[in-house]
């Protein structure tokens, strides 16, 4: 195999039977995977199931195969090491650079990303021990992902679930993306850049109710948005997202406020906002909205007649926030979805749109066609207020995420 060699690491936690399907993902997609787990994580999921899914030998120890030292060569040779479960035991392990076994040798020896996936009970996670372990790996370079909140082992909630494997490998595939070693790389990028700072994320479209079964909505899936948090997250930034009406899986270690209306949206960004490094407006708000919403559903009229509806303008979000920034030092993203008419081309309304709100970067997305919306790509344009423009050719929402993110870090620092 010549794809990206990723180490999966896999702990002794209830949820090592979900690192099979990261793995699937994983090899499905190209990458060279060799799974390490722990003794622990064999009484959990047997070495048959990572040999066969991966195609390769699998050892817990550093005594088979000595000839080789895959105690040193694993780590030394990889181009990413992903630990999905990390149970309490093995952050401890890691923060303090013991070396009793092939995972914790591997993640001693590894000079590529690492990223560690922990999950266990809401205590053990918040226990003051867990805590500072997680604190010092951060504070190392190490990306670990904030567990998902939810069912845990037995009938109890709360806080230390894994996340969805198909978030840990979106994750996964972008750290390798920005290292350099997963094909589209930008070597040389910062991998932590956003470790310490607080961002906020909108995306999807609001909902305005005609009455309790009919809306006006738009066409935004949310996608970019997502895309936006992901990138951020996997950056190492406190990720707040607000997400109205999207049917998409949660990003890992990303918190989630999910709210329906333009009013719902307006609150929940006022309240992120205000401690907020950065905020990207991704979310399509709807600018209008019924004057009345009727508590009951409209009825058809039977001579044919159709009702009319009375609109008034919602606030503008993004303007506000700009305007009246609870941070002055904070950078505003907002986006434009345009098409071009008679009064001027894409760039120029997005010029004239950028210095009306009073954002700090604007991305402009022409939706001549309505190509962008719910598809995976983007193309766009990153205005500055100070008179840049870069130019994004068309490639993922994941790759524009990050080109936006890299424009708002050169301005926050
Ligand atoms: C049924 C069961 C479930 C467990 N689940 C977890 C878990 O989700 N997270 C965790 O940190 N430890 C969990 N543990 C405890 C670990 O297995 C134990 O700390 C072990 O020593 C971890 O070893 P390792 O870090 O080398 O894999 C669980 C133990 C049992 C018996």
């Amino acid at each position: 195999m010549s794809g990206p060699r990723v180490v999966l690491g896999v702990s002794g936690g209830i949820a090592a039977y979900k690192a099979c399907e990261l793995l699937r993902r994983l090899t499905e997609s190209g990458h060279d995977v060799t799974v390490v787990p722990t003794a622990a994580a064999l009484e959990f999921v047997g070495a048959p199931t990572w040999a066969a899914l991966s195609g390769k030998p699998v050892s817990a120890e550093v005594w088979d195969g000595v000839h080789e030292v895959p105690h040193v060569r694993l780590g030394q040779t990889a181009d990413l090491v992903v630990v999905a479960p990390a149970t309490a035991d093995l952050l401890a392990k890691a923060a303090h650079g013991l070396a009793d076994d092939l995972l914790t040798n591997t993640l001693l020896t590894a000079r590529c990303p690492v990223v560690l996936a922990p999950a266990m009970h809401t205590e053990m996670w918040e226990h003051a021990a867990t805590a500072a372990n997680v604190a010092t790996l951060r504070s190392r370079g190490v990306l670990v992902i904030e567990p998902a909140e939810g069912r845990l082992t037995g009938a109890d909630t709360g806080k230390g679930r894994l996340p969805d494997p198909e978030e840990i490998f979106e994750v996964a595939r972008d750290v390798l993306a920005r290292s350099g070693a997963g094909g589209a790389g930008r070597p040389g990028v910062g991998v932590h850049d956003l470790a310490g700072r607080q961002v906020v994320v909108s995306a999807g479209g609001t909902r305005e109710y005609l009455d309790p079964v009919r809306f006006l909505g738009n066409r935004s899936s949310g996608r970019q948005g997502y895309a936006l948090a992901r990138a951020a997250a996997s950056r190492g930034a406190e990720v707040t997202l607000i997400a109205a009406n999207v049917d998409l899986t949660d990003p890992a270690g990303v918190k989630v406020v999910r709210v329906g209306s333009t009013a719902e949206l307006r609150d929940a960004v006022l309240t992120a906002t205000a401690s907020a490094d950065a905020v990207v407006m991704a979310a399509a708000p709807a600018d209008f909205r019924p004057t009345e919403a009727s508590e009951v559903k409209i009825k058809k009229a039977d001579d044919g007649s159709a009702p009319s509806i009375t609109l008034q303008q919602n606030p503008d979000i993004l303007k506000e926030i700009s305007t009246h920034r609870a941070r002055p030092e904070a950078v505003i993203v907002g986006f434009a979805a345009e098409t071009g008419d008679a009064t001027g081309s894409v760039l120029d309304l997005a010029r004239a749109k950028l210095a009306r709100k009073g954002c700090d970067l604007l991305v402009v997305n022409d939706v001549s066609g309505g190509a962008v919306f719910g598809s995976t790509d983007n193309e766009a344009v990153i205005l500055g207020s100070d008179g840049s423009a870069v130019d994004v050719p068309h490639g993922t929402k994941s790759a524009l995420a990050h080109l936006i993110w890299d424009q708002v870090v050169t301005r926050l620092t």
